[in-house]
């Protein structure tokens, strides 16, 4: 049983009608108690409307093969900025972040096959000894016989090395990025929030784009390299790109590249330590 799960809410979940739920309150997420709701939601009503929410209606898909009929069926079900993007809110007026993950093909594509070459297998392949020394550098850097923050020491510090590499950014000033990435994506509601308004969170992304676009101006002078900015510098399709349109896809790179790296590395070493034996299963393979 699932040892991390709050009890109460556990049985909230469990008798409550299915109509109050709203999965996506952050409070569910905070607790680490969305799971009860999931499971609920998948085995009484897999496409679940919400009528209601903090952020205006929508619709719940909580079972792997309708998610997967959503994600391929962009002409019933678009991505595009046009009809309502990606977000289950919209982006405030005036402050769209236009950028290739919120738009449905030819566009998605052929913006999308300007920058694969950055993680292509051949390019990865360049990098793999790199990531395993920096692997190796942040873990070799932990104290022994004491507790420490394992998201900060290891999921922060090594996500925030790459994405550096990965921009061909400063080393130094790599937890920039991180704050930047954290100021793109945090609820101003919340206690901790990095910017408290949306006005703020504008001015704070615009300062982070004017400060890449020197960068990316520079490199546009350069020969091509393979870092991210270098290559956006150079192609045909995206180096006229106006501030605002080079702001949504430099933001796109900088929170797609923290988020989910950061939060693997956390997520990982959780769950292998509440499935031990799925940890020992590595072991034996490697
Ligand atoms: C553990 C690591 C990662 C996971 C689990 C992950 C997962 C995902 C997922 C689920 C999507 C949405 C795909 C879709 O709906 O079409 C996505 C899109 C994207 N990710 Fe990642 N990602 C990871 C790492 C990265 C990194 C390191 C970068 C770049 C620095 C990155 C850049 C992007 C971009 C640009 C998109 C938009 C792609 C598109 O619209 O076609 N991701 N990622």
């Amino acid at each position: 049983m699932d040892a991390h799960l709050n009890y109460d809410l556990r049985a909230d979940a469990y008798s409550r009608p299915l109509d109050t739920f709203d999965v996506s309150d952050p409070q569910l997420y905070f607790t680490d108690t969305w799971y009860p709701y999931f499971e609920r939601l998948r085995r009484e009503d897999p496409v679940h409307y919400t009528p209601e929410s903090p952020y205006g209606p929508y619709w719940a898909v909580t079972k792997y093969k309708d998610i997967m009929k959503v994600e391929v069926n962009h002409r019933v079900f678009s991505s595009s900025d046009d009809v309502g993007g990606i977000r289950i809110d919209d982006p405030p007026k005036g402050m769209e972040r236009p950028s290739f993950i919120r738009m449905d093909p030819p566009e998605h594509d052929e913006q999308r096959k300007v920058v694969g070459p950055t993680v292509n297998p051949m390019n990865l392949a360049k990098m793999e000894s790199l990531i395993r020394e920096r692997t190796a550098s942040v873990l070799d850097e932990l104290p022994r016989d004491e507790e420490f923050n394992w998201v900060d020491r290891v999921s922060i510090e090594l996500t925030s090395r790459m994405l550096a590499t990965l921009f061909d950014y400063p080393l130094d000033d790599r937890r920039k990025l991180i704050r930047w990435s954290e100021v793109a994506i945090c609820d101003i509601n919340a206690p901790d929030a990095l910017v408290r308004s949306e006005e703020e969170r504008f001015a704070e992304l615009l300062k982070f784009t004017e400060h890449m676009n020197v960068l990316w101006e520079e490199r546009a002078k350069r020969p091509p390299e393979f870092d991210i900015i270098s290559i956006l510098a150079h192609s045909d399709l995206t180096n006229g790109m106006s501030l605002r349109e080079r702001m949504g896809i430099l933001i796109l790179f900088l929170v797609g590249g923290n988020d989910t790296t950061r939060n693997s590395m956390s997520g990982g070493v959780w769950g292998v330590s509440q499935y031990p034996d799925e940890l020992r299963k590595g072991a034996t393979r490697s």
